[in-house]
Parts: C-alpha cells; sequence; structure tokens
C-alpha cells in the first residue's frame, strides 16, 4: 500500500506505476535505509517523541531487516511497494503495527533519499579507491618484471622518441592517483547529513542534527533546508570522476590493443581476458580491453543524463531527481568492473622486449639525439634541428637508420660531426640522458618505481 494513499480515491495506473516506482533499483541502499531509520528513531526517542521501548522495538526490527537483508533473504521482486523507504516502513508496520507507523514522524521522503544515496556514494567510493589502488599495483609489477624494457615513444602515433617501459606504466599510475585524490576530494563535500531538513523547510521536532550527522558518519548536517533535499552535486562528482577514471582506462585500452597487434607485436595477452572468433580460428582478440574502452559511452552518458536532469529543476525536491540512481549504480559497477578487468590484463600481459627495443630503434626515433649533439658543438639548437633533419632525409634515401650513414655522408651534411657521433645514436643513450625529474632514464624511472612501490606499501 502507498504511504500516501489518504487523498487520494483511485488508485495509480500499472503505466504509472511502472515508470514511477523505483523499488527495482533503489533497493541496493536497503541497508542505508535501515541505517538511517535506526539513527532517525534514536533522535526521535531523544526528542520525546518516541518511548524507550518504542524505539527499542523499531530498532530490534531494523537490525532483524539490516540481518535479512544482507543474507538476501528479502523478496523485494514480490513486493509492490513504491521504493526502498515504503518497502522499509511497511516491514516495521507488519511487524510493528502502529509503532511502525510512528518512525516517519518529522521526516520525509525527501531527506531520507538524500541520506541513504550520500551512505551509498560513500561507501562505494571507499571500495572504489581500493580497486584503483589495486590496479596501481598491477601496473607497478608490470613495471617491475620488466625494468629494463625500452619500447617506442610516440606522438601523433608515429614513432618519437625511446622510453622506458616502466616509465609507460608509471604514467598511468599518475593518472589513477589522481583518480583517487578526486574520490577523497568528493569524499570531503558529500560528507553532510541531510537527514532532519524534513520534505524541503527543516523538521517540527526538536531532533539534534549533529548528534544525527555524527552517529551516521558525517562530518556535519548540511545547513539549508531546501539544498539539503535537492542537492545532486554529490553524484555528478562521483560521475564526473568515473568518467575521467574511465577515460584513462580507455587510453590505456587503447594503448595496450595496439602494442599486442600484429602490426606492433609488442605485447601478448593472457588466454584469460581475450576471447577467440566463432569463424577465424587463428584469432585471438583483446575483448577485455575493447569493452573497457567502449563502457565508456554509457559513463560519459549518465553524468550528461544527470547533468541535463538537474539543470531546468526548480527548488526543491522534484521527481525527475529520482532518475538519479540508475546511471550512477550501473556506473558505479562498470567502473568497478573495469578497474578490476584492468588488473587482470596486465598481470596477464608478456612484453615481447627484443620486439619492443627493435621497433624503438627504428623510426628515427634518435634524430633529437642528433640536434643535440650538434648543440654540444656549439651550433644553435634550432640549426642542430635542420641539419638532424636533413641527415634523417638522407638516410632515408639509403634506407638506413641514422647509426649506419658512413661519417664522410654525415660530414658532407655538417662538418661538425665525428665518430664520437655513433655512441650518441644508440639506444640507451637517448633514454638515459633523460635523467632529469620526470624523465624516462633507467636510473629516474626506477627511482620513481621504488618511490611508488613505498607510497603504496603506506597505504
Ligand atoms: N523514490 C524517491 C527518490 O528516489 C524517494 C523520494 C520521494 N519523495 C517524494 N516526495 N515523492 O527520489
Amino acid at each position: 500500500m502507498a504511504l500516501w494513499g489518504g487523498r487520494f480515491s483511485a488508485g495509480s495506473s500499472s503505466m504509472f506505476r511502472q515508470v514511477n516506482d523505483s523499488l527495482p533499483f533503489d533497493q541496493v541502499m536497503a541497508a542505508q535505509d535501515m541505517q538511517g531509520s535506526i539513527v532517525w528513531s534514536r533522535a526521535l526517542h531523544k526528542a520525546g517523541v518516541l518511548s524507550e521501548q518504542e524505539q527499542q522495538q523499531l530498532e530490534d526490527a531494523l537490525t532483524r531487516l539490516q540481518r535479512q537483508a544482507e543474507a538476501g533473504e528479502l523478496d523485494f521482486a514480490a513486493s509492490t511497494e513504491e521504493d526502498i523507504h515504503s518497502f522499509v516502513e511497511a516491514a516495521l508496520i507488519d511487524e510493528l503495527g502502529d509503532v511502525g507507523r510512528k518512525l516517519h514522524t518529522g521526516r520525509s521522503r525527501n531527506d531520507q533519499v538524500a541520506t541513504d544515496f550520500r551512505l551509498w556514494v560513500r561507501e562505494h567510493t571507499d571500495s572504489l579507491k581500493q580497486d584503483l589502488y589495486q590496479l596501481i599495483r598491477a601496473l607497478l609489477n608490470t613495471a617491475n618484471r620488466h625494468q629494463e624494457a625500452i619500447i617506442p615513444g610516440y606522438t601523433h602515433l608515429q614513432r618519437a622518441q625511446p622510453i622506458m617501459f616502466a616509465h609507460w606504466c608509471l604514467a598511468y599510475v599518475e593518472m589513477f592517483k589522481r583518480d583517487i585524490s578526486r574520490l577523497e576530494d568528493l569524499q570531503k563535500r558529500l560528507n553532510q547529513c541531510p537527514l532532519g531538513s524534513g520534505a524541503l523547510a527543516g523538521t517540527t521536532y526538536p531532533v539534534d542534527r549533529d548528534d544525527i550527522a555524527q552517529q551516521l558518519g558525517f562530518d556535519s548536517p548540511c545547513l539549508n533546508s531546501l539544498d539539503a533535499v535537492s542537492d545532486r552535486d554529490f553524484v555528478l562528482e562521483l560521475l564526473f570522476t568515473a568518467s575521467t577514471s574511465m577515460m584513462h582506462i580507455s587510453r590505456m585500452a587503447e594503448d595496450l590493443i595496439f602494442y599486442n597487434s600484429g602490426e606492433a607485436g609488442f605485447l601478448q595477452l593472457g588466454d584469460t581476458v581475450t576471447s577467440g572468433s566463432s569463424l577465424m580460428p587463428q584469432k585471438k582478440n583483446p575483448d577485455a580491453l575493447e569493452l573497457m574502452r567502449g563502457k565508456c559511452g554509457r559513463v560519459f552518458g549518465a553524468l550528461q543524463a544527470l547533468l541535463v536532469t538537474m539543470k531546468g529543476l526548480p527548488l526543491a525536491y522534484n521527481k525527475d531527481m529520482q532518475e538519479d540512481k540508475e546511471g550512477a549504480i550501473d556506473t558505479v559497477n562498470q567502473w568497478h568492473c573495469c578497474l578490476c578487468i584492468a588488473t587482470e590484463v596486465l598481470d596477464s600481459l608478456s612484453l615481447n622486449e627484443t620486439r619492443c627495443r627493435e621497433a624503438a630503434a627504428q623510426g628515427y626515433a634518435n634524430a633529437t639525439e642528433l640536434a643535440d649533439y650538434l648543440v654540444e658543438k656549439g651550433i644553435p639548437f634550432r640549426t642542430g634541428h635542420d641539419i638532424a633533419g636533413k641527415v634523417v632525409l638522407a638516410a632515408l634515401e639509403q634506407s638506413c637508420p641514422i647509426e649506419d650513414m658512413p661519417l664522410a655522408d654525415l660530414q658532407a651534411i655538417c662538418d661538425k660531426f665525428d665518430d664520437d657521433v655513433y655512441p650518441v645514436l644508440q639506444l640507451e643513450y637517448g633514454v638515459n640522458k633523460r635523467n632529469i625529474l620526470g624523465g624516462t632514464s633507467a636510473k629516474t624511472v626506477i627511482q620513481a618505481l621504488y618511490q611508488e612501490l613505498e607510497n603504496l606499501d603506506k597505504q
């Protein structure tokens, strides 16, 4: 039975119920709803609304419901209740009669749902942080397994300069660290408690809002009742953080799909995270990576959808806001799965270090070294750049790498070239010369790797 039937003489149409009811999805907040109700019953007792015995009855019944919810014993599918709040209240009334009917005194589903959803988001941001840490650990382990490996670094998908493979891993570590800090940052703003704001104007009962906030683990109560019931910034921030992180995952996936391609051949993915073709027996497709890339669509869509939903809403609560949940629930699920599968992909991959090295040595990726060499010989960089370009052109004509060009040919382009140019053109030379904070030299990369491993152990 609806919570609000008194004023109505006809029941809802079944199509209206289909559009209006949120129990099919907001049941995920069952635990939070019960937790909030326990604290509300205590607040009502302290405010003199419920006797000690009534409060105790409610708390006991809610605790039993919590246990049933945890054990998966609550039959949401068979329920005709509108949403999780009505479901819990109906269960209490079923069990306790009039005592159950007292729980909603001074409370609205508007402050209730805002509180429940904050609690739900808070819990999930905590576990998503752990997923991100796990992915960071997988990146660091992958870097550790291939400490010596050099791969081509790209700009415009053209071989640009050689880099340590570990440097590539650590670039993604930086991105996922920022995602963690974004989660921590949103947790600060999220952690204010709407309960006690009533439908929109505050409650008439003298409940202690500081105490309510504290019991639910919030830092403080929300300061304005109108804002408290109609604010969904915390969901938007979650969706933005998820979108940004999914974008990072997707870029990593894109790199790995390319590295795994027959053309690059830098690495192989494990059988556990790839699939075959129903027609072409030779295929081993990077499906896990493609799905990480593909699932960005729905996550970015959820962010866009909620922004659009919120943008025209007058204060305070409007039912449009019930649309905040499905996208957020799906986003949290997808983000969680993608973080976990990304971890599995990294754990499964094996790098073909020889092939990586060959590729890094090709494509004239040492041309910058040549320009820098000329700088050391006293030539301005812009001139050196031009000369190095001419060398590349000559090498292309001879179809050979720069380091295979005879000295006489180099000197014909610039008389500053000498025998000492050849060591400069070696692969390791270019890499290790970037021995600067944030650079790709083997030494700085290993230092950074150990630093990150140490940071992670402190978590
Ligand atoms: N199921 C609703 C939601 O998720 C709960 C709030 C309903 N409040 C109301 N006044 N109709 O937003």
